[in-house]
C-alpha cells in the first residue's frame, strides 16, 4: 500500500513523459533530465530522433558533452564512438582493427515517440497509452508555446490542481477568476483505461465578444469545457465558445525531474485569432499570468506528495475529475508493483 505518489516513484517509470520540445533537437547532443535521470537527445542528418541514457558506458561521461558525426555520436573523453543503435564501433585507444567488448553499447529508454511537438520518452514499457492532442493536428487551429518553467512541485498535485474547478475565482482573481462563478456545475467523468473526459456547459459574461457591443449577441453565452486526462501528467483543457464561436486548447504536460522539481510545458491551440502573431503573443502572455498564479501555491506545499489514499483527504461533488486523477494513478501504481518481481522489494 502506498501513502502517496511523489515525483520519483518507480511506478512513474512504467509510463510516457515529455522529455522535451521537439524544436529542441538538433543535430547538437543535448540533455534533459527526466525521473532522476539524464537522457541525451540529438537528430541524424535526415532529422532521425536518438535518445540514450546520458552516460558513456567507458567512463560515465556524459555523453551530451560529446559531438555527432553525420550519422553517430562520439563521446568527448576518449572518443569512442556510437552508431545509431547506440553500439558502439571504435575505441581509438585500441586501433582500427581491435575487438570492441560486446558491453560497449548506450542505453535508451524503452520507447521514443514524437506527438504533438513534442518528444515523449518511457523508460520502461509503458502501460499507458501515447497522449495526442486533436487539435494539434486540425490545420484550423494555430499554435502558441509557453516558456518551459521548472518548479518546485510534486506532478501529481499540479496535474490535481489543472483539473481543478472550484479555485479559479480564488487563484485566479487577478486574471480570469474574479468573474468567474463558485459553484461548480455537475458534470460526469468518462473513464477510459488511464484516461479520461470530463465535460459540462455553463454561462458566462463574455466581455471579449465584439458582438455583444454591437447588440448580435447577448452579454450572457454558452461555454463548454472538456477536460481530458492521461496518465501520469497530460492535460488538455479545451474551451469551447458555443455562441461566439472559436475554441481555445490549453495543454498542460508535466515532467517529473526530482523528487522536489517539475518541468512544466503549456501549449496553447487556439481557431480564433485570425492567424494573428500579435494576439497568440497576448494569449500566451495571459496564460503565463495564469500558470504563476498556480505555481506560486502550488510551489509551496509543505510535502510533496499526492496522497492516494481516497480516505485521506475530503472530497465534494466538486472535485469528481481530481478523485478519478488519484484513481487512475493508485491504478497505475498497482499494476506496475504487481507486475514486477516479487524480489524487487516494491
Ligand atoms: S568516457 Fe566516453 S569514451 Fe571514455
Ligand atoms: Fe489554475
Amino acid at each position: 500500500m502506498t501513502d502517496g505518489l511523489r515525483n520519483l516513484d518507480p511506478a512513474l517509470r512504467s509510463a510516457w513523459h515529455p522529455l522535451c520540445r521537439s524544436g529542441e533537437v538538433t543535430t547538437t547532443p543535448r540533455a534533459f533530465a527526466l525521473l532522476g535521470e539524464r537522457y541525451v537527445t540529438f537528430r541524424s542528418p535526415d532529422g532521425d530522433l536518438r535518445v540514450f541514457r546520458d552516460r558513456c558506458p567507458h567512463r560515465f561521461a556524459p555523453l551530451s558533452l560529446g559531438h555527432c558525426e553525420g550519422d553517430v555520436l562520439r563521446c568527448s573523453y576518449h572518443g569512442w564512438v556510437f552508431d545509431a543503435d547506440g553500439v558502439c564501433i571504435e575505441i581509438p585507444a585500441l586501433g582500427p582493427d581491435a575487438t570492441l567488448p560486446s558491453r560497449a553499447k548506450l542505453d535508451g529508454p524503452s520507447a521514443v515517440a514524437e506527438s504533438h511537438g513534442m518528444v515523449f520518452v518511457a523508460p520502461e514499457t509503458p502501460l499507458t497509452p501515447m497522449p495526442t492532442i486533436a487539435s494539434a493536428d486540425d490545420p484550423a487551429f494555430q499554435r502558441g508555446d509557453l516558456p518551459v518553467l521548472e518548479t518546485r512541485a510534486n506532478a501529481g498535485l499540479l496535474a490535481d490542481n489543472f483539473l481543478d474547478m472550484a479555485h479559479f475565482p480564488f487563484v485566479h482573481a487577478a486574471t480570469f477568476g474574479a468573474g468567474e462563478a463558485r459553484e461548480v456545475p455537475n458534470y460526469t467523468v468518462a473513464r477510459e483505461g488511464y484516461a479520461f473526459a470530463a465535460a459540462y456547459e455553463h454561462e458566462f459574461a463574455n466581455r471579449e465578444d465584439p458582438g455583444v457591443a454591437e447588440g448580435i449577441r447577448p452579454l450572457l453565452q454558452r461555454r463548454r469545457l472538456t477536460y481530458r486526462y492521461t496518465a501520469p501528467f497530460h492535460l488538455e483543457l479545451a474551451i469551447e465558445f458555443l455562441d461566439a464561436g472559436g475554441t481555445n486548447v490549453i495543454g498542460f504536460f508535466l515532467t517529473p525531474i526530482d523528487d522536489e522539481t517539475v518541468r512544466v510545458y503549456s501549449s496553447l491551440w487556439r481557431d480564433d485569432l485570425g492567424g494573428s502573431e500579435e494576439r497568440m503573443r497576448d494569449a500566451i502572455d495571459f496564460e503565463i499570468a495564469v500558470v504563476a498564479e498556480d505555481l506560486r501555491l502550488q510551489s509551496r506545499f509543505a510535502e510533496l506528495v499526492l496522497p492516494l489514499d481516497i480516505t485521506a483527504e475530503i472530497h465534494t461533488r466538486a472535485d469528481k475529475t481530481t478523485v478519478e486523477l488519484r484513481r487512475i494513478l493508485s491504478d497505475l501504481v498497482q499494476a506496475v508493483r504487481g507486475s514486477a518481481p516479487a524480489s524487487s522489494g516494491n
